[in-house]
């Protein structure tokens, strides 16, 4: 089938890559002629594992291409897959500059029928928007009468595992009240259905909350176990122990119960505000998700008060070893990431830091610049140098198992604040570490 990408970030890099992996014939679109041209160049602007190599054999068998031609993109697929970004606008919603600037080029340049798929996330509504701004232009020409079909079509994937997920996806949501565009779809998706049947058809609009309403779940649960680690912290309970201890209930199951600083990312802060902001302009403000939001807010200093506590608010002259800087693991990418609260607040409070990140200093670098209380280290050991305490905001592998006795000896005092509990506190303990992690307890609160 021919496929027209629109947006070559995460979500349109990974769907063009792999649905020309599965044979189709792709061009993806941006409006970002550095990005097309290091694509152009053999090179992937993201960090996504596994993309590299699909991106290449794909582009080696000619299968898939990259372009800025707004007309020729448009004129090649069948299907138009919109897969722009929708930031937050000042008040929340979604700012839907980008999705209705893609539909109104498709719009422009129509040649011929054409399914136009929403893979944004975009609030309820949006696909009629889409309709709209593609008539609007087709008025304005001769050939007013082709015909198109918008669809919702959300995206599911997680940063990090996002190839894993686009080709064994636990579900995918079409939403469409229009036959033709729904077998174009479903052909489309046939590769991935070979095991059971993933597709789930509904209305356009069910289609466009479901991906709200899954992201706002996830960051529920999230805010949820902070809020009681907060709690498990002044009783003295350890919040792993009751996130086995709840977990094991099949009602509630172990994914996503994991405390920690607080999440970020490129989705659940802004598709949380959006959700928020389109149940208020109907009059509805959604109660829970703002808690939700709220004791994120909070969750993303937890490990600075801590710092605080331990060290007192003047933090001049001290330097802190930081490990992990993208909001998780698996990605460069750091939208909203904690670890931009944590260094703000540290350097605001006088101290230095001392970054290390297997993929994501470059974007720091990009984000922060030069300066001189930001120190970039080659390796986890090195960050460690003449520290005053590691910190730990990103859960990579490579920081799971480290050597105990190196961190002793390396920081001046060795204390270890742990914003994702990676470690036992009654092993850091027996190793003579002071180790502060998210609700552990007594044990942390000295
Ligand atoms: N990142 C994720 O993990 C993820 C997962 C599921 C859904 N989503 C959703 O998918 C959408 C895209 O997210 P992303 O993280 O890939 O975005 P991104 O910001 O990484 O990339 C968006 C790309 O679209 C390009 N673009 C903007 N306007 C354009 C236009 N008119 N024509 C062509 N290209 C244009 C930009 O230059 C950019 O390269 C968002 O709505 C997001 O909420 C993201």
């Amino acid at each position: 089938m021919k496929i027209t990408v629109i947006g070559t970030g995460y979500v349109g890099l990974v769907s063009g890559a792999c649905l020309a992996d599965l044979g189709n014939d792709v061009v993806c679109l941006d409006i970002d002629w550095r990005k097309i041209q290091l694509l152009n160049n053999g090179v992937v602007p993201i960090h996504e594992p596994g993309l590299h190599e699909v991106i290449k054999r794909n582009v080696a068998s000619g299968r898939l291409s990259f372009t800025t031609d707004v007309a020729a993109s448009v004129a090649h697929g069948l299907v138009q897959m919109i897969a722009v970004g929708t930031p937050s606008d000042e008040d929340g919603s979604a700012d839907l500059r980008y999705v209705l600037d893609a539909a109104r080029n498709v719009g422009k340049h129509l040649n011929e029928y054409k399914v136009i798929v929403n893979k944004s996330t975009v609030p309820v509504g949006t696909a009629d928007s889409v309709k709209a701004v593609i008539a609007d232009e087709l008025s304005q020409r001769a050939d007013h009468d082709l015909k198109f079909s918008v669809v919702s079509n959300p995206e599911f994937l997680k940063e990090g595992a996002a190839i894993d997920d686009f080709n064994r996806p636990d579900r995918i949501v079409i939403g469409a009240d229009d036959e033709r565009a729904i077998q174009i779809l479903r052909d489309m998706y046939a590769p991935f259905q070979r095991n059971h049947d993933r597709l789930m058809v509904m209305d356009v609009k069910s289609a466009e909350l479901t991906k709200y309403a899954a992201n706002a779940m996830l960051a529920t649960r999230i805010s949820f176990m902070n809020e009681l680690a907060n709690l498990a912290d002044k009783l003295g309970a350890d919040i792993e122990q009751v996130r086995k201890g709840i977990g094991s209930d099949q009602r509630i199951g172990y994914h996503f119960l994991y405390s920690g600083c607080g999440y970020g990312g490129s989705c659940f802060p802004k598709d949380v505000r959006a959700l928020k902001q389109t149940a208020t302009a109907l009059g509805m403000p959604l109660k829970i998700l703002q808690a939700v939001e709220d004791v994120n807010h909070a969750q993303k200093s937890v490990l600075l008060d801590k710092i605080t506590q331990r060290f007192g608010h003047d933090l001049t002259g001290k330097n802190f070893a930081l490990w992990g800087l993208a909001f998780k693991p698996g990605t460069d990418d750091m939208r909203e990431a904690t670890s931009r609260v944590v260094l703000e607040g540290l350097w605001a409070r006088g101290a230095g830091v001392t970054v290390y990140d297997p993929v994501a200093m470059p974007e720091t670098q990009r984000i922060y610049g030069d300066r001189p209380d930001l120190r970039y280290a080659q390796s986890p050991h090195e960050a460690l140098n003449d520290a005053d305490a590691l910190v730990i905001v990103t859960e990579w592998k490579a920081f799971k198992s480290p050597d105990f006795k190196k961190i002793s000896a390396h920081l001046k005092q060795p204390i270890i604040f742990d914003g994702r509990n990676l470690f036992e506190p009654a092993a850091m303990q027996a190793l003579g570490l002071e180790y502060f992690g998210i609700g552990r307890g007594l044990l942390t609160e000295r």
